[in-house]
């Protein structure tokens, strides 16, 4: 940050002595000195450099030498040449990318009052994403939702939700078992499934159920429009106020079509949460027994779930305001949990099929610890040190937001020498962290060995992909139950294999991200 000089406040505080005084000339001449050395103050800030970086072209700056394919890895050969800190620049935008664990500590963690903004997106607002809480900005309707939120996914609530996840688990893996073909879908269905048990109390009927397949087109719509460079609206702004006739203006329809079911996908399950809690309410003033009652609507009422408690601590005393706010953050699991489960679990089932001894060697750990006869529990997490340390390798392999979300900086802020400008959209490189040859020989190598059993060299992992300072994410702890469940009851009920070709030849699937922030 930059710091004010002993002779600026010196100077101040004689030209509050002179003026309290009445010294005129004095004043005048300490107004002018105090001035003069402000700015130097403010230039010197100034005129300090940006970070190094690639050599960009006039007006365009880096733009055309961002890559749109796997970023990270362009970004992490410019860290071998640039260093820790990396600047680039895009037309008018600054790009700050951190390569180190230790930068991205220093600055997002350790300055986390000024680096927890979001870059804005003029296409995200339009669709009405920009309003749910990873994308919003640092204000109080973020501290809102995210109050909300940590209410039901801190610590605390975890037990709560074992039961959920477990059963979630053991329904994948009879679904698996039965159809294998329909693998990718049905985990999709059940990683759903869970978040939508313990936001709204829903219990997801099959892969057609509404419910969840109107937020995952509404996901979709949210990738096409944060997508970077897609839309020409984020680079001339102005356009938003053209009127929809215009002929190149077909994004604003777009976007209008987004914000639609982005509101359906969100309204729709906390109406039919707040319906039933209004429901069961009514029937306990008078003295009702629920059960039996309302049969279909009293499913999971046992359970915790977000919406529920959410709506019981403000005891029917809510203005629209808190309203709107419980509907975003309830909303935000989905759209934070889903996708991000999914390449975990993927990534976990990749790695078992290209290292069988690795599958085997956890699997005698389970059988070991929980024998043959039951299937392993969340509460079994803390004796079956190996299950963790492949998890925590899953995360370090291929993590599933290899940059993060990216973090904006609200004012001119000065590392190690370098100026980060004000509004700098700052990206933490968690792939560079994670597969730097320092830290972690080898890399490429699918190694849970190398943990050595540690909990603090795990830790060192999931600091890193569950991301930063205020905006880190509020469901870590429950991701990694989730996680724990689905990979803990698959190893002990499942042999990962490749398909075989008509030749007899195994098809090992190639380890590809898809395109995107959560990849
Ligand atoms: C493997 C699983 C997951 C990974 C790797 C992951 C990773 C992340 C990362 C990197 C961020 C951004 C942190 C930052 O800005 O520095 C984030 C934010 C967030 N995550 Fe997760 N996440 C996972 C699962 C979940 C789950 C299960 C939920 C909900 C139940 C969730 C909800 C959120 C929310 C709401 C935010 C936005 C926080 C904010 O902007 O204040 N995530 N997550």
């Amino acid at each position: 940050m930059i710091k004010v000089p002993a002779a600026v406040v010196v100077c101040t505080v004689a030209l509050v002595v002179c003026y309290a005084y009445q010294s005129g000339p004095l004043v005048a001449i300490l107004v002018c000195v105090s001035a003069h050395l402000a700015t130097q103050v403010i230039s010197a800030a100034r005129t300090k450099p940006y970070p190094p970086g690639p050599r960009g072209w006039p007006v365009l700056g880096n733009l055309l030498q961002i890559p749109q394919d796997s970023p990270w890895l362009t970004y992490s050969a410019w860290a071998d040449t640039y260093g820790e800190v990396v600047h680039l620049k895009a037309l008018s935008d600054h790009l700050v990318i951190l390569n180190t664990a230790q930068a991205a500590k220093d600055l997002l963690d350790g300055r986390s009052t000024i680096y927890s903004d979001r870059p804005g997106s003029v296409m995200t607002e339009l669709s009405g994403f920009g309003i749910e809480m990873p994308m919003l900005s640092y204000n109080d309707q973020w501290r809102r939702q995210r109050k909300i939120f940590v209410q039901s996914f801190n610590s605390g609530m975890m037990p709560g939700y074992h039961r959920i996840q477990e059963h979630e688990a053991r329904k994948l893996v009879q679904g698996i078992l039965r159809r294998p073909e329909t693998l990718v879908s049905q985990t999709k269905t059940r990683i759903a499934a869970i978040i939508m048990r313990v936001t709204y109390g829903y219990t997801v009927k099959g892969e057609d159920d509404p419910m969840i397949t109107v937020p995952f087109a509404a996901m979709e719509n949210f990738g096409t429009a944060t997508e970077p460079g897609t839309w020409i609206v984020d680079f001339i702004p102005q356009l938003q106020y053209l009127p929809r006739w215009v002929p190149r203006a077909s994004f604003l329809r777009i976007a209008e079509e987004y914000r639609q079911l982005e509101h359906k996908a969100s309204w729709s399950p906390y109406l039919w949460c707040k319906e039933k809690v209004v429901c069961i309410a009514f029937l306990a003033t008078h003295g009702i027994d629920a059960d039996g009652v309302h049969g279909a609507q009293q499913e999971g009422s046992e359970e915790p779930c977000l919406v529920a408690s959410a709506l019981s601590q403000f005891e029917g005393d809510m203005n629209n305001e808190d309203e709107a706010a419980l509907v975003w953050a309830a909303s935000s699991g989905l759209g934070g949990g889903l996708d991000t489960n999914m390449s975990t679990i993927f990534t976990f089932l990749l790695a078992m099929m290209r290292n069988p001894h690795i599958q085997a060697k956890a699997q005698a750990e389970i059988y070991e610890v929980v024998g043959t006869e039951c299937l392993p529990s969340i509460t079994d997490r803390p004796s079956l040190p190996y299950v963790r340390s492949v998890i925590a390798e899953v995360f370090r392999w291929y993590p599933a937001t290899p940059l993060g979300l990216p973090h904006a900086v609200r004012q001119d802020d000065v590392y190690k020498n370098y100026l980060l400008p004000k509004s700098s959209i700052v990206i933490p490189n968690v792939w560079r962290m994670l597969h730097d040859p320092c830290v972690y020989p080898q890399p490429d190598e699918f190694r849970p060995e190398r943990f050595e059993n540690s909990d603090s060299e795990m830790r060192k992992v999931t600091d890193l992909v569950f991301g930063f300072g205020r905006r880190s994410c509020p469901g870590s702890q429950f991701a990694e139950s989730s996680i724990f469940a689905i990979v803990a009851t698959i190893l002990a009920t499942c042999n990962i294999v490749p398909k075989l070709d008509e030749q007899g030849q195994p098809i090992v699937p190639p380890m590809e991200y898809t395109n995107g922030v959560i990849v």
